[in-house]
Protein backbone atom coordinates (compact mmCIF):
# COMPACT_ATOMS: atom_id res chain seq x y z
CA UNK A 1 0.00 0.00 0.00
CA UNK A 2 1.24 3.26 -0.85
CA UNK A 3 0.07 6.67 0.87
CA UNK A 4 -0.84 9.77 -0.51
CA UNK A 5 -0.89 12.87 2.04
CA UNK A 6 -3.95 15.00 1.64
CA UNK A 7 -3.70 18.45 3.13
CA UNK A 8 -7.52 19.88 3.42
CA UNK A 9 -7.97 23.44 2.95
CA UNK A 10 -11.64 24.25 4.86
CA UNK A 11 -13.64 22.06 6.96
CA UNK A 12 -17.32 23.76 7.16
CA UNK A 13 -19.92 22.10 4.54
CA UNK A 14 -17.50 20.81 1.66
CA UNK A 15 -13.96 19.90 3.64
CA UNK A 16 -15.82 18.24 6.76
CA UNK A 17 -18.20 16.27 3.96
CA UNK A 18 -14.85 15.05 2.17
CA UNK A 19 -13.02 14.28 5.42
CA UNK A 20 -16.49 12.00 6.57
CA UNK A 21 -15.85 10.43 2.67
CA UNK A 22 -12.24 9.57 3.30
CA UNK A 23 -12.60 8.53 6.59
CA UNK A 24 -15.75 5.72 5.52
CA UNK A 25 -14.41 5.14 2.27
CA UNK A 26 -10.75 4.74 3.52
CA UNK A 27 -10.57 1.04 3.27
CA UNK A 28 -12.13 0.50 0.52
CA UNK A 29 -9.59 2.83 -1.74
CA UNK A 30 -7.04 0.95 0.07
CA UNK A 31 -7.95 -2.14 -0.96
CA UNK A 32 -9.18 -1.24 -4.69
CA UNK A 33 -6.45 1.12 -5.22
CA UNK A 34 -3.70 0.18 -2.89
CA UNK A 35 -3.40 3.45 -1.68
CA UNK A 36 -4.22 4.96 1.84
CA UNK A 37 -5.44 8.78 1.23
CA UNK A 38 -3.47 10.27 4.72
CA UNK A 39 -5.16 13.64 6.00
CA UNK A 40 -2.04 15.49 6.79
CA UNK A 41 -3.42 19.18 7.75
CA UNK A 42 -6.59 20.99 8.24
CA UNK A 43 -7.07 24.71 7.76
CA UNK A 44 -9.52 26.82 9.60
CA UNK A 45 -9.99 30.32 10.65
CA UNK A 46 -10.65 28.81 14.59
CA UNK A 47 -8.74 25.77 14.91
CA UNK A 48 -10.05 25.31 18.38
CA UNK A 49 -13.38 24.97 17.84
CA UNK A 50 -14.49 21.57 17.96
CA UNK A 51 -15.71 20.13 15.10
CA UNK A 52 -17.89 16.77 14.44
CA UNK A 53 -15.07 15.04 12.04
CA UNK A 54 -12.74 12.10 12.86
CA UNK A 55 -9.67 14.10 12.44
CA UNK A 56 -7.07 14.69 15.01
CA UNK A 57 -7.39 17.72 16.79
CA UNK A 58 -3.35 18.42 16.38
CA UNK A 59 -4.12 18.30 12.65
CA UNK A 60 -6.07 21.21 12.80
CA UNK A 61 -4.37 24.98 11.93
CA UNK A 62 -5.53 28.55 11.44
CA UNK A 63 -2.40 29.73 9.61
CA UNK A 64 -2.03 29.28 6.21
CA UNK A 65 1.67 29.32 6.05
CA UNK A 66 1.70 26.71 8.33
CA UNK A 67 -0.53 24.63 6.18
CA UNK A 68 1.51 25.09 3.39
CA UNK A 69 4.65 23.58 5.09
CA UNK A 70 3.01 20.53 6.06
CA UNK A 71 3.79 17.63 3.58
CA UNK A 72 0.52 16.97 1.10
CA UNK A 73 1.01 15.52 -2.11
CA UNK A 74 -2.34 16.80 -2.80
CA UNK A 75 -4.01 19.82 -1.51
CA UNK A 76 -7.73 20.11 -1.31
CA UNK A 77 -9.28 24.07 -1.42
CA UNK A 78 -12.40 24.52 -0.37
CA UNK A 79 -12.56 27.81 1.77
CA UNK A 80 -14.13 29.36 -0.52
CA UNK A 81 -13.42 33.31 -1.16
CA UNK A 82 -10.61 35.00 -2.78
CA UNK A 83 -7.41 35.99 -0.44
CA UNK A 84 -6.85 32.52 1.99
CA UNK A 85 -7.66 30.84 -1.13
CA UNK A 86 -5.27 32.31 -3.68
CA UNK A 87 -2.78 31.89 -1.28
CA UNK A 88 -3.25 28.27 -0.89
CA UNK A 89 -3.39 27.90 -4.90
CA UNK A 90 -0.52 29.36 -5.60
CA UNK A 91 1.29 28.49 -2.40
CA UNK A 92 0.44 24.41 -3.48
CA UNK A 93 1.29 24.85 -7.26
CA UNK A 94 4.90 26.88 -6.44
CA UNK A 95 5.75 23.87 -4.59
CA UNK A 96 4.91 20.78 -7.61
CA UNK A 97 1.89 19.36 -5.38
CA UNK A 98 -1.74 18.91 -6.98
CA UNK A 99 -4.18 21.28 -6.38
CA UNK A 100 -8.10 20.53 -6.17
CA UNK A 101 -10.54 23.14 -5.83
CA UNK A 102 -13.83 23.84 -5.18
CA UNK A 103 -13.87 27.65 -5.26
CA UNK A 104 -15.42 28.85 -9.07
CA UNK A 105 -14.74 32.40 -7.64
CA UNK A 106 -11.36 32.14 -7.64
CA UNK A 107 -11.38 30.23 -10.99
CA UNK A 108 -13.35 33.22 -12.47
CA UNK A 109 -10.80 35.68 -11.19
CA UNK A 110 -7.88 33.52 -12.36
CA UNK A 111 -8.22 30.04 -13.73
CA UNK A 112 -6.13 30.60 -16.67
CA UNK A 113 -3.60 31.99 -14.23
CA UNK A 114 -3.67 28.42 -12.02
CA UNK A 115 -3.68 26.49 -15.15
CA UNK A 116 -0.46 28.30 -16.43
CA UNK A 117 1.42 27.98 -12.72
CA UNK A 118 0.23 24.28 -12.70
CA UNK A 119 2.05 23.80 -16.45
CA UNK A 120 4.49 25.29 -15.14
CA UNK A 121 5.20 23.56 -12.16
CA UNK A 122 4.51 19.89 -14.49
CA UNK A 123 7.26 18.41 -14.16
CA UNK A 124 7.62 18.20 -10.05
CA UNK A 125 4.41 17.13 -9.96
CA UNK A 126 1.64 20.08 -10.15
CA UNK A 127 -2.06 19.37 -11.41
CA UNK A 128 -4.99 22.08 -11.26
CA UNK A 129 -8.63 20.31 -11.06
CA UNK A 130 -11.58 21.44 -10.24
CA UNK A 131 -14.67 19.33 -11.07
CA UNK A 132 -16.49 20.62 -7.83
CA UNK A 133 -16.12 24.38 -9.22
CA UNK A 134 -19.54 23.77 -10.97
CA UNK A 135 -22.36 21.70 -11.04
CA UNK A 136 -21.38 20.08 -7.40
CA UNK A 137 -21.71 16.54 -8.32
CA UNK A 138 -22.46 16.71 -11.62
CA UNK A 139 -19.13 16.36 -14.01
CA UNK A 140 -19.65 19.26 -16.04
CA UNK A 141 -16.33 19.95 -15.61
CA UNK A 142 -14.66 16.93 -16.96
CA UNK A 143 -16.97 16.75 -19.87
CA UNK A 144 -15.84 20.22 -21.31
CA UNK A 145 -12.14 19.48 -20.35
CA UNK A 146 -11.95 16.32 -22.37
CA UNK A 147 -14.48 14.97 -23.74
CA UNK A 148 -16.46 17.52 -25.26
CA UNK A 149 -12.98 19.28 -26.69
CA UNK A 150 -13.16 19.63 -30.29
CA UNK A 151 -16.94 19.26 -30.91
CA UNK A 152 -17.37 22.82 -32.25
CA UNK A 153 -19.70 23.57 -28.96
CA UNK A 154 -21.74 26.40 -29.28
CA UNK A 155 -23.87 27.11 -26.55
CA UNK A 156 -23.88 25.99 -23.06
CA UNK A 157 -26.78 26.63 -21.00
CA UNK A 158 -27.86 25.48 -17.53
CA UNK A 159 -29.51 25.47 -13.85
CA UNK A 160 -26.10 26.41 -12.37
CA UNK A 161 -27.11 27.41 -8.86
CA UNK A 162 -28.15 25.08 -6.03
CA UNK A 163 -29.43 27.79 -3.53
CA UNK A 164 -31.79 29.75 -5.77
CA UNK A 165 -33.25 26.46 -7.26
CA UNK A 166 -34.32 25.35 -4.22
CA UNK A 167 -35.60 28.64 -3.26
CA UNK A 168 -37.85 28.60 -6.56
CA UNK A 169 -39.11 25.19 -6.62
CA UNK A 170 -40.17 25.86 -2.91
CA UNK A 171 -41.90 28.56 -3.02
CA UNK A 172 -43.74 27.38 -5.90
CA UNK A 173 -45.22 24.92 -3.33
CA UNK A 174 -45.84 27.69 -1.29
CA UNK A 175 -43.26 28.50 0.96
CA UNK A 176 -42.43 31.92 1.72
CA UNK A 177 -39.02 32.88 0.13
CA UNK A 178 -37.14 33.86 3.91
CA UNK A 179 -37.87 30.29 5.07
CA UNK A 180 -37.05 28.26 1.60
CA UNK A 181 -33.33 30.56 1.71
CA UNK A 182 -33.11 29.99 5.46
CA UNK A 183 -33.73 25.98 4.78
CA UNK A 184 -31.21 26.79 2.33
CA UNK A 185 -28.00 27.61 4.06
CA UNK A 186 -29.25 25.08 6.75
CA UNK A 187 -28.46 22.34 4.26
CA UNK A 188 -25.23 23.85 3.23
CA UNK A 189 -25.76 24.85 -0.01
CA UNK A 190 -25.66 28.52 -0.22
CA UNK A 191 -22.46 30.20 0.19
CA UNK A 192 -21.31 31.93 3.40
CA UNK A 193 -22.71 34.82 1.97
CA UNK A 194 -25.97 33.98 0.33
CA UNK A 195 -26.16 37.51 -1.79
CA UNK A 196 -23.67 35.73 -4.43
CA UNK A 197 -25.99 32.84 -5.20
CA UNK A 198 -29.13 35.30 -5.26
CA UNK A 199 -27.99 38.19 -7.48
CA UNK A 200 -26.77 35.75 -9.30
CA UNK A 201 -23.19 36.14 -8.72
CA UNK A 202 -22.08 32.34 -8.30
CA UNK A 203 -23.82 31.16 -11.29
CA UNK A 204 -22.08 34.12 -13.33
CA UNK A 205 -19.04 32.70 -11.85
CA UNK A 206 -20.11 29.27 -13.31
CA UNK A 207 -20.82 30.13 -16.37
CA UNK A 208 -17.62 31.97 -17.01
CA UNK A 209 -15.67 29.11 -15.62
CA UNK A 210 -17.37 27.16 -18.08
CA UNK A 211 -17.21 29.57 -20.98
CA UNK A 212 -13.25 29.23 -20.14
CA UNK A 213 -13.59 25.37 -20.50
CA UNK A 214 -15.62 25.33 -23.54
CA UNK A 215 -14.93 28.34 -25.97
CA UNK A 216 -11.12 29.48 -24.33
CA UNK A 217 -12.08 32.59 -23.23
CA UNK A 218 -10.95 34.49 -20.36
CA UNK A 219 -13.39 34.21 -17.27
CA UNK A 220 -12.28 37.41 -15.82
CA UNK A 221 -12.52 39.26 -18.95
CA UNK A 222 -15.76 37.60 -19.34
CA UNK A 223 -18.99 39.76 -19.20
CA UNK A 224 -21.54 38.14 -17.50
CA UNK A 225 -25.22 40.26 -17.74
CA UNK A 226 -26.53 38.79 -14.29
CA UNK A 227 -30.05 39.28 -12.78
CA UNK A 228 -30.96 37.54 -9.70
CA UNK A 229 -34.03 36.69 -7.76
CA UNK A 230 -35.59 38.24 -4.53
CA UNK A 231 -38.99 38.08 -2.95
CA UNK A 232 -41.07 39.76 -5.05
CA UNK A 233 -39.70 37.40 -8.20
CA UNK A 234 -40.49 34.63 -6.02
CA UNK A 235 -44.05 35.63 -6.00
CA UNK A 236 -43.69 35.94 -9.28
CA UNK A 237 -42.99 32.20 -9.70
CA UNK A 238 -45.76 31.02 -7.39
CA UNK A 239 -48.21 32.55 -9.96
CA UNK A 240 -46.53 31.32 -12.60
CA UNK A 241 -46.85 27.67 -11.03
CA UNK A 242 -50.60 28.09 -10.68
CA UNK A 243 -50.60 28.87 -14.40
CA UNK A 244 -48.72 25.09 -15.34
CA UNK A 245 -45.04 27.73 -15.80
CA UNK A 246 -41.80 27.10 -13.70
CA UNK A 247 -39.77 30.01 -13.37
CA UNK A 248 -35.56 29.03 -12.93
CA UNK A 249 -32.35 31.04 -13.42
CA UNK A 250 -30.92 30.13 -16.23
CA UNK A 251 -27.03 30.70 -16.68
CA UNK A 252 -25.98 30.59 -20.55
CA UNK A 253 -22.98 31.17 -22.86
CA UNK A 254 -22.95 31.76 -26.60
CA UNK A 255 -20.28 31.90 -28.70
CA UNK A 256 -21.73 34.17 -31.37
CA UNK A 257 -18.94 34.83 -34.03
CA UNK A 258 -15.32 35.44 -32.51
CA UNK A 259 -17.09 36.23 -29.18
CA UNK A 260 -19.41 34.80 -26.73
CA UNK A 261 -22.70 36.12 -24.87
CA UNK A 262 -22.85 35.34 -21.44
CA UNK A 263 -25.83 36.13 -19.14
CA UNK A 264 -27.70 34.98 -15.92
CA UNK A 265 -31.69 35.65 -15.76
CA UNK A 266 -34.89 34.11 -14.54
CA UNK A 267 -36.54 32.45 -17.17
CA UNK A 268 -40.31 31.10 -17.19
CA UNK A 269 -40.26 27.96 -18.88
CA UNK A 270 -43.68 25.41 -19.06
CA UNK A 271 -43.64 22.71 -17.00
CA UNK A 272 -42.89 19.79 -19.24
CA UNK A 273 -39.12 21.45 -20.28
CA UNK A 274 -36.00 20.09 -18.24
CA UNK A 275 -35.22 23.04 -16.92
CA UNK A 276 -38.92 22.88 -14.74
CA UNK A 277 -38.12 19.10 -13.83
CA UNK A 278 -34.92 20.39 -12.05
CA UNK A 279 -36.65 20.58 -8.59
CA UNK A 280 -34.39 21.63 -5.09
CA UNK A 281 -30.16 21.80 -5.45
CA UNK A 282 -30.64 20.31 -8.19
CA UNK A 283 -28.45 21.24 -11.18
CA UNK A 284 -29.04 20.47 -15.06
CA UNK A 285 -26.58 21.65 -17.94
CA UNK A 286 -26.66 21.52 -21.37
CA UNK A 287 -24.06 21.41 -23.77
CA UNK A 288 -25.23 22.18 -27.42
CA UNK A 289 -22.00 21.75 -30.05
CA UNK A 290 -22.25 20.38 -33.66
CA UNK A 291 -21.00 17.50 -33.98
CA UNK A 292 -22.79 15.50 -30.88
CA UNK A 293 -25.74 17.38 -31.07
CA UNK A 294 -27.47 18.41 -27.17
CA UNK A 295 -25.63 16.56 -24.45
CA UNK A 296 -27.35 17.21 -20.91
CA UNK A 297 -26.43 16.39 -17.42
CA UNK A 298 -27.73 16.55 -14.44
CA UNK A 299 -28.11 15.76 -10.69
CA UNK A 300 -27.21 16.83 -7.09
CA UNK A 301 -25.54 20.84 -7.47
CA UNK A 302 -24.91 21.76 -4.39
CA UNK A 303 -24.45 20.56 -1.06
CA UNK A 304 -21.75 18.63 1.55
CA UNK A 305 -21.51 14.82 0.22
CA UNK A 306 -22.55 15.63 -3.89
CA UNK A 307 -19.28 18.37 -3.66
CA UNK A 308 -17.86 16.45 -1.81
CA UNK A 309 -17.95 13.29 -3.85
CA UNK A 310 -16.78 15.66 -7.65
CA UNK A 311 -13.73 16.35 -4.85
CA UNK A 312 -13.20 12.73 -4.23
CA UNK A 313 -13.17 12.33 -7.95
CA UNK A 314 -10.24 15.16 -8.59
CA UNK A 315 -8.34 13.22 -5.52
CA UNK A 316 -8.83 9.80 -7.26
CA UNK A 317 -8.45 11.29 -10.77
CA UNK A 318 -4.13 10.79 -11.11
CA UNK A 319 -4.23 7.35 -9.27
CA UNK A 320 -1.73 7.09 -6.67
CA UNK A 321 0.86 9.62 -8.71
CA UNK A 322 3.60 11.38 -6.18
CA UNK A 323 2.17 8.16 -3.38
CA UNK A 324 5.50 7.19 -1.45
CA UNK A 325 5.75 3.58 -0.86
P1 LIG B 1 -18.16 26.91 4.52
O1 LIG B 1 -19.14 25.91 5.02
O2 LIG B 1 -18.36 28.34 4.82
O3 LIG B 1 -16.72 26.43 5.07
C1 LIG B 1 -15.57 27.20 4.87
C2 LIG B 1 -14.43 26.57 5.65
O4 LIG B 1 -13.24 27.27 5.34
C3 LIG B 1 -14.61 26.67 7.18
O5 LIG B 1 -14.10 25.51 7.78
C4 LIG B 1 -13.76 27.89 7.56
O6 LIG B 1 -13.19 27.79 8.85
C5 LIG B 1 -12.66 27.83 6.52
N1 LIG B 1 -12.16 29.14 6.17
C6 LIG B 1 -12.84 30.16 5.58
N2 LIG B 1 -12.04 31.21 5.39
C7 LIG B 1 -10.83 30.87 5.88
C8 LIG B 1 -9.58 31.53 5.98
N3 LIG B 1 -9.41 32.79 5.55
N4 LIG B 1 -8.52 30.88 6.53
C9 LIG B 1 -8.67 29.62 6.98
N5 LIG B 1 -9.84 28.91 6.90
C10 LIG B 1 -10.89 29.54 6.35
O7 LIG B 1 -18.01 26.83 2.94
P2 LIG B 1 -18.42 25.61 1.98
O8 LIG B 1 -19.87 25.66 1.69
O9 LIG B 1 -17.81 24.36 2.46
O10 LIG B 1 -17.72 26.07 0.62
C11 LIG B 1 -16.31 25.97 0.45
C12 LIG B 1 -15.97 26.20 -1.01
O11 LIG B 1 -16.63 25.23 -1.81
C13 LIG B 1 -16.41 27.55 -1.57
O12 LIG B 1 -15.48 27.96 -2.55
C14 LIG B 1 -17.75 27.24 -2.22
O13 LIG B 1 -18.10 28.14 -3.25
C15 LIG B 1 -17.44 25.87 -2.78
N6 LIG B 1 -18.60 25.02 -3.04
C16 LIG B 1 -19.54 24.85 -2.09
C17 LIG B 1 -20.62 24.01 -2.34
C18 LIG B 1 -21.69 23.78 -1.33
O14 LIG B 1 -22.70 23.13 -1.67
N7 LIG B 1 -21.56 24.25 -0.10
C19 LIG B 1 -20.71 23.35 -3.58
C20 LIG B 1 -19.71 23.54 -4.53
C21 LIG B 1 -18.65 24.38 -4.26
P3 LIG B 1 -14.10 27.76 10.18
O15 LIG B 1 -14.80 26.42 10.15
O16 LIG B 1 -13.14 27.87 11.31
O17 LIG B 1 -15.03 28.91 10.04
N1 LIG C 1 -23.93 28.06 -3.34
C1 LIG C 1 -23.76 27.18 -4.44
C2 LIG C 1 -25.10 26.81 -5.00
C3 LIG C 1 -23.02 25.94 -4.02
O1 LIG C 1 -26.11 27.05 -4.32
O2 LIG C 1 -25.18 26.32 -6.13
C4 LIG C 1 -22.67 25.03 -5.17
O3 LIG C 1 -21.69 25.61 -5.99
Amino acid sequence: TSVVKVAVAGCGTVGAALLDLLERHGEALRQRRGVRYQVTRVLVRDADRPRAVSVDRALFTDRVDHFLETPADIVVEAIGGTTAARAVAHGTLVRGRRLVTANKALLRIEGPALDALARAHRAAGATLDFEAAVGGGVPVVRLLRESLAGHGLHRIRGVLNGTTNYILSRVEQGVPFADALAAAQRAGFAEADPTRDLDGTDAADKIAVLAWLGFGVDPAALRVRATGIDASLALEARAAARRGRAVRLVATAVRIGDGVHATVAPRVVPRGHPFAQVRDEQNLIQLESESAGTLTVAGAGAGGSATASAVLADILRHGATNAAS
